[in-house]
C-alpha cells in the first residue's frame, strides 16, 4: 500500500499529479515493488477541485504548509505515514521578487519545516522536489555557457531561484544524514498552463497561446526572438513520477536532475500557435514589453544538455504544435473560437 502526500495538491501540477496516481491506482516506489495507491493527501492553502475532493481515497488539508506540518500540526499524522511525498507547494516568482518575505515563508521555511517533520517521523520517505530552471542564472560575473549540462554551475537572479537552490542544497544534506530520500526535479516553464493567469514571470508563454484560443487578448512582455525552454504538462508529471519511482542506483546522485527542453523562440511559438489555430490567433497578442519580466527571463538558460534525465528515460516534447493540440484537447479550447481580423 502506498501513502502518498502531495503538498501544493490543489496546484496546476499538484491537480493533475493526484488524478494521475489516483486513475493508475498503482506506483512502484523507487525500486520497490508496484504497490497500490491506498491514500492521497493533499495539503494547500485552497481547497481541491471536486473530483479530487470527492475521492474516497483523498484526504485534504486545508492552510498554510509551515503551519500543517509544524509541531502539533494537522498535516503531521499524513507526513508520519507517508511512503512518498511530492512537494510542489510554492510561492511563484514574480511573487517572490515582489515580496521578499512571502518566497522566504512559503518556499524556504516552509521547505525546512516540512524536512525537519518528514525526520522526525523516522519513515525515510521519498521525497520529490519541484525545483527550478531558475536556479540557473547569467550574470556579468558568470555568464551562462551557450548549452547547460548536469555540471553546470547554479547561479540564480531571483529570490525565487535562490530559493529553490538552497531548498536542493538542504534535501541533498537530509538524504546525506539518512533522513529521508529525496529528489529534486528542475522543472522548465510548463507550458501550456490551463486555467487562469499566474504570477510566475514565465505566466505569458502559456497566456500568449491558451488566451487566444480562447478568444482573448494576451500580453507578451518580452521580444519575440527570446529564446524559453519548455516542457508540456504530461512530460513535467513523467519527470515527477520518474523520481518517485526510480531505485537510488537509477536516480544516482544527490543532486537536482535538469530535464530535457523543447527550446523554442517566442516568435516560433507564436507561429506554431497558428498552423494550429489559424492565421488570426497570433493577433490577438500585444507586445508590451516589461524590463522586468524580460530581465528575469533572459536570466534563464534555454538550451540544455540533458544527460541524467536521458539515461533515466525522459525526454523532450517532439514539438510545439503537438503541446498546443494536447492543451486544446484536454482543455476543450475551440480554435475557432479565435475571432476573424477584419
Ligand atoms: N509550472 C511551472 O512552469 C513550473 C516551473 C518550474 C517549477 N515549478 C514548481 O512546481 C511546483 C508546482 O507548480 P504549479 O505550477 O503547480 O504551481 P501552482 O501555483 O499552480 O500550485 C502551487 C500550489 O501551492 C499552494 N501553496 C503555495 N504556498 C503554499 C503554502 N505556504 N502553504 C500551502 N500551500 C501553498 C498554492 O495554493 C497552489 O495551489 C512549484 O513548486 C513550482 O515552483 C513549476
Amino acid at each position: 500500500m502506498a501513502r502518498i502526500v502531495i503538498t501544493g495538491g490543489s496546484g496546476f501540477l499538484g491537480t493533475r499529479l493526484a488524478r494521475v496516481l489516483l486513475s493508475a491506482g498503482e506506483l512502484r516506489l523507487a525500486g520497490r515493488g508496484v504497490e497500490t495507491v491506498s491514500q492521497v493527501t493533499l495539503m494547500d492553502r485552497v481547497l481541491p477541485v471536486a473530483d479530487l475532493a470527492a475521492d474516497p481515497r483523498v484526504d485534504v488539508i486545508t492552510g498554510d504548509l509551515a503551519d500543517a506540518v509544524g509541531p502539533g500540526g494537522d498535516g503531521r499524522q499524513a507526513l508520519a505515514e507517508a511512503d512518498v511525498v511530492f512537494h510542489l507547494a510554492a510561492a511563484v516568482s514574480a511573487e517572490c521578487e515582489v515580496d521578499f518575505d512571502l518566497g522566504m515563508r512559503a518556499n524556504l521555511q516552509a521547505t525546512h519545516t516540512l524536512l525537519q517533520a518528514c525526520r522526525e517521523a523516522g519513515r525515510f520517505p521519498v521525497l520529490v522536489f519541484a525545483s527550478s530552471l531558475a536556479v540557473f542564472g547569467r550574470s556579468d560575473d558568470h555568464p551562462l555557457p551557450a548549452v547547460i549540462d548536469d555540471d553546470t554551475l547554479p547561479n540564480p537572479q531571483s529570490s525565487y531561484g535562490i530559493q529553490k537552490f538552497i531548498c536542493e542544497q538542504l534535501l541533498a544534506d537530509f538524504t546525506r544524514k539518512g533522513f529521508l530520500r529525496a529528489r529534486a526535479v528542475r522543472l522548465l516553464t510548463v507550458c501550456v498552463r490551463p486555467g487562469k493567469p499566474n504570477a510566475a514571470a514565465s505566466g505569458f508563454l502559456s497566456g500568449i497561446i491558451r488566451e487566444p484560443l480562447a478568444g482573448q487578448r494576451a500580453t507578451c512582455p518580452v521580444d519575440p526572438s527570446t529564446e524559453v525552454a519548455l516542457v508540456s504538462p504530461k512530460k513535467a508529471i513523467d519527470a515527477l513520477l520518474c523520481a518517485a519511482t526510480s531505485s537510488d542506483e537509477a536516480w544516482g546522485g544527490r543532486t537536482a536532475v535538469t530535464l530535457p527542453a523543447l527550446t523554442m523562440t517566442v516568435a516560433e511559438m507564436v507561429r506554431a500557435l497558428d498552423r494550429v489555430a489559424g492565421p488570426q490567433a497570433s493577433s490577438l497578442i500585444d507586445w508590451v514589453p516589461d524590463p522586468d519580466i524580460a530581465r528575469i527571463v533572459a536570466s534563464w538558460p534555454a538550451r540544455i544538455r540533458a544527460n541524467r534525465a536521458t539515461r533515466l528515460g525522459l525526454a523532450a516534447d517532439d514539438d510545439f504544435d503537438s503541446v498546443i493540440r494536447m492543451h486544446i484537447s484536454e482543455t476543450g479550447s475551440a480554435p475557432t473560437a479565435v475571432p476573424p481580423r477584419y
